[in-house]
């Protein structure tokens, strides 16, 4: 059932892209519906309890800057959260949770 749910989540995600994209194309630049800051985003619902820099770990969050989930697995996670994550479906949109998650990718040291 929460395979399905995540299945069903990245196809409408994949869809609500391509839909983006097309739009992108014939609008001008003045106002972007893509330009989603990830970054501010984080610092907004992230860092409350993965912190800042991602290391902080609070209420039994995990380092994301050894997070070893790729992006799909975040998006998944933010999603529907997890012990005391709180889930984001309700709080994000889609657009706003993958910026998030890919923001959250970047975290990451090598
Ligand atoms: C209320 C505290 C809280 C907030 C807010 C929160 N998280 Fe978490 N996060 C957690 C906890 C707790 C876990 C560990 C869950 C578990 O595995 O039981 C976790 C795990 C994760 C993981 C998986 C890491 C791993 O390797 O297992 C990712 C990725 C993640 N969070 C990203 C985010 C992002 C991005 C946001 C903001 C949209 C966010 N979290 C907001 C508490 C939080």
């Amino acid at each position: 059932m929460t395979k399905y749910a995540v299945f069903t989540l990245l196809v409408c995600f994949t869809l609500a892209c391509a839909n983006q994209e097309n739009k992108s194309k014939e609008s001008t630049s003045e106002s972007d519906p893509i330009a989603i800051d990830g970054a501010k985003i984080f610092k907004q619902s992230c860092a409350l309890c993965h912190g800042p820099d991602g290391k902080l770990g609070a209420n039994g969050s995990k380092d994301l800057t050894i997070s070893d989930f790729d992006l799909n697995e975040r998006i998944a996670m933010i999603s529907k959260g997890k012990g005391l994550m709180t889930p984001f479906e309700n709080i994000l949109s889609l657009a706003e949770i993958k910026a998030v998650a890919e923001y959250s990718m970047t975290l990451k040291v090598n």
